[in-house]
């Protein structure tokens, strides 16, 4: 299943996609990198793994969502782009894309869903004084951070905590996770492949 990977940044879940999508049998296959920031850091690790990369830059768009995401789709269609995996992908998108994408697109988020969607969730994870936190791959729908749960991980909230801290430990997972949830999806696909609704809880 041709995939692309959407970043905004460093790009260590796109890192972790491609490591594991490089094993033989994996269903699904990281063809296409699109940055929304020429600066991402991710694409120079995506150009050393030989992946195509792009850069659709949203800033010049401005407001102008939907002219922004008719690039996106271009870029993707040229690839023969069939799942799309958001991870750390900071621009939200229209309801008319994540429409066309339905079922199809996946994302990474740093808390255990429902619970804190949004942004800066190890900060209000620590203020809300939770002892359990983690991570969630779900598949997007228009309301942001939600959508039908895929895989989660679950880390301990340590009495010393920083937001640092806790970031690293549930990235740590992050990178467990999204492989994890990609390969199911991806063989769900197709016909006679993995149950992609029964969702994944990965132990810590
Ligand atoms: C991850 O924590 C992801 O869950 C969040 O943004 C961060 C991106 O990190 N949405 P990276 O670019 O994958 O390293």
């Amino acid at each position: 299943v041709k995939t692309a990977v959407l970043i905004s940044g460093r790009g260590s879940n796109m890192a972790a996609l491609i490591a594991a999508a490089a094993a033989p049998g994996f269903p699904a296959e990281i063809a296409l990198v699109i940055a929304n920031k020429a600066g991402a850091g991710g694409l120079a690790l995506a150009a050393e793994a030989g992946i195509r990369t792009a850069v659709v830059e949203s800033r010049p768009f401005g407001k102008d969502r939907a002219a922004f995401e008719a690039v996106l789709q271009a870029e993707l269609e040229d690839a023969g782009i069939e799942l799309v995996c958001l991870a750390g992908f900071m621009r939200v998108l229209t309801p008319a894309f994540v429409e066309r994408w339905q079922g199809r697109m996946l994302n990474i988020h740093p808390a255990l869903l429902p619970a804190f969607p949004g942004l800066d969730t190890h900060e209000r994870a620590l203020d809300a004084g939770v002892k359990i936190h983690g991570c969630t791959v779900h598949l997007v729908v228009p309301e942001v951070d939600s959508g039908p749960i895929l895989a989660q991980a679950a880390v301990p909230v340590l009495p010393n905590d920083t937001p640092d801290t806790l970031a690293a430990r549930v990235l740590a997972q992050e990178h467990v996770i999204y492989p994890a949830a990609l390969a199911r999806h991806a063989s769900g696909l197709s016909p006679g492949g993995a149950d992609p609704t029964q969702a994944l809880v990965v132990p810590s």
